[in-house]
């Protein structure tokens, strides 16, 4: 098929290297040149793994790039809007999403074919049927059924966005009519081993929040559990979590063996959840049901707990060390969660301005994610940055683990204890064991567990 994607972030360029790279005849738009040259060079604009493998293989071929929305929607029969959607005054800001939907529209108005215009933008539930619609309507000044729209919300994690898009675990696609539904589907079918869902828009819409609301939800969950396991002391709540995680309900039992799914990860004690997703999506439900006149008391508790979690880290850490003002404190990890450079919205970040604010000196450490916090933090003095680890250690009174890399979690405890000016260890992330963290001589913290 002939696919035209209108914006070249990270969705969008995943988006289009992987339909590319699965046969489709795919016309990247973006409106800044730099990156239109990039990406038609082979540069990836992005970190994401595979990405630039994949790019290089299917540029010039399967896949173009360029600034032309015209050329790319007159040359296609379906257009997938995947623009940002920043999070501004706590809701998103559709102003992009909205442009897109006037430029297509402008174009459909002189287009003889049938054209399906797609949203995959994470858009809060009836923006596809009230708002893209109306603009697609007016400014085209044709009516839904002589052009299509179905909204088809994308499933991403960073730093795993190529393989989850390659292996979908669902396609969700919410239409209004049965030809939008039949030509857009084409996109997939054959190509893809998944089921397709057939719904209308706002439910796709809706499903996409509520997969990322839950997943949310069950980390700030996991972490309530922490809190009260460490108010009463001795429970440890990864231990309580564990037991939990062997449910049938939970782990399936396959003849004889307990397979544990994915989603037990996400009901684990640590530092909360952060990243471009997990907060904007929670929150902008959050204004959403709001403004409709309902108060989603869960969803709000959600951000409450994950906005306490720094809090609760720097008590865990004044119990070890006590006063912060004037210590060292090492920093290890910056990004939102290992296998990107993404800090946004990162627990290490908050954590750091805070430690700044009570008067710390912090020594962090990323193997990526350097330059990214350097940019985000660039109006506070007193932090020092290293890309290898042992620099940050070095007359360290304190270390807080803040993102599950390997190379954090493979750091020898002989290294702590030589490097540091004490070996304390906040572990946000339950990376080490517990015990064996202790009888090395670590004086260990691993959130969720606090000795009475
Ligand atoms: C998320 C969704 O998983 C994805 O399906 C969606 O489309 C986009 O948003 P992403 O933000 O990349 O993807 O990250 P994810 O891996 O889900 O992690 C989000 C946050 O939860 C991170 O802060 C991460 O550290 C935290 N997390 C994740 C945990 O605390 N524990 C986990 O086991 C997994």
């Amino acid at each position: 098929m002939n696919i035209s994607i209108i914006g070249t972030g990270y969705v969008g360029l995943v988006t289009g290297v992987c339909l590319a790279k699965k046969g489709h005849n795919v016309i990247c738009v973006d409106k800044i040149q730099s990156i239109v040259n990039s990406i038609n060079s082979g540069i990836a604009p992005i970190f994401e793994k595979h990405l630039e493998d994949l790019l290089l293989e299917v540029i010039g071929d399967k896949l173009k790039t360029t600034t032309d929305i015209r050329y790319a929607v007159e040359n296609t029969e379906v257009s997938i809007i995947a623009v940002g959607t920043p999070f501004s005054e706590g809701k998103i800001d559709l102003e992009y999403v909205k442009k897109v939907a006037y430029d297509i529209g402008m174009i459909l108005k002189e287009k003889k074919d049938y054209h399906v215009v797609c949203v995959k933008s994470t858009v809060i539930p009836t923006t596809t049927d009230t708002v893209v619609l109306n603009i697609l309507e007016v400014v085209s000044g044709k009516k839904l059924g002589e052009f299509g729209l179905v909204m088809n919300p994308e499933f991403l994690r960073e730093g795993n966005a190529v393989e989850d898009f390659m292996n979908p675990d669902r396609i969700i696609i919410g239409t209004m009519d049965d030809k939008s539904f039949d030509v857009f589907s084409r996109i997939y079918k054959e190509y893809f081993d998944a089921p397709i869902v057939k719904t209308n828009p706002r439910t796709a819409e809706m499903i996409k929040y509520t997969s990322n609301a839950l997943l949310a939800t069950l980390i700030s969950f996991s972490n309530e559990i922490a809190a009260i396991s460490e108010e009463t002391g001795d429970i440890d709540a990864l231990e309580v979590l564990e037991g939990v995680h062997m449910d049938k309900r939970l782990s399936v039992n396959l003849g004889g063996k307990q397979m544990k799914p994915d989603i037990i990860k996400y009901l684990k004690p640590s530092r909360g959840f952060g990243g471009s997703c997990f907060p904007k999506d929670v929150k902008s439900l959050i204004n959403f049901s709001e403004r409709l006149g309902y108060t989603p008391r869960m969803l709000k508790s959600v951000i409450e707990v994950n906005n306490s979690q720094t809090e609760r880290l720097i008590n865990l850490l004044k119990e070890k060390i006590g006063e912060i003002n004037g210590k060292t404190i090492s920093i290890l990890g910056l990004s939102f969660k290992s296998g990107t450079d993404d800090v946004r919205e990162s627990m290490a970040i908050n954590l750091i301005k805070r430690l700044v604010e009570e008067g710390a000196l912090i020594k962090c450490y990323d193997p990526i994610a350097v330059e990214n916090a350097k940019r985000e933090l660039k109006n506070l003095s007193n932090i020092q940055y290293f890309d290898i680890y042992k620099g940050a250690l070095v007359n360290a009174d304190a270390t807080v683990i803040m993102t599950d890399w390997d190379v954090i979690s493979n750091i020898d405890y002989d290294e702590f204890r030589k490097l540091t000016n004490d070996p304390v260890i906040i572990d946000g992330c339950r990376i080490f064991d517990k015990k064996e963290a202790q009888y090395n001589d670590i004086k260990y913290i691993g959130i969720g567990y606090r000795k009475k």
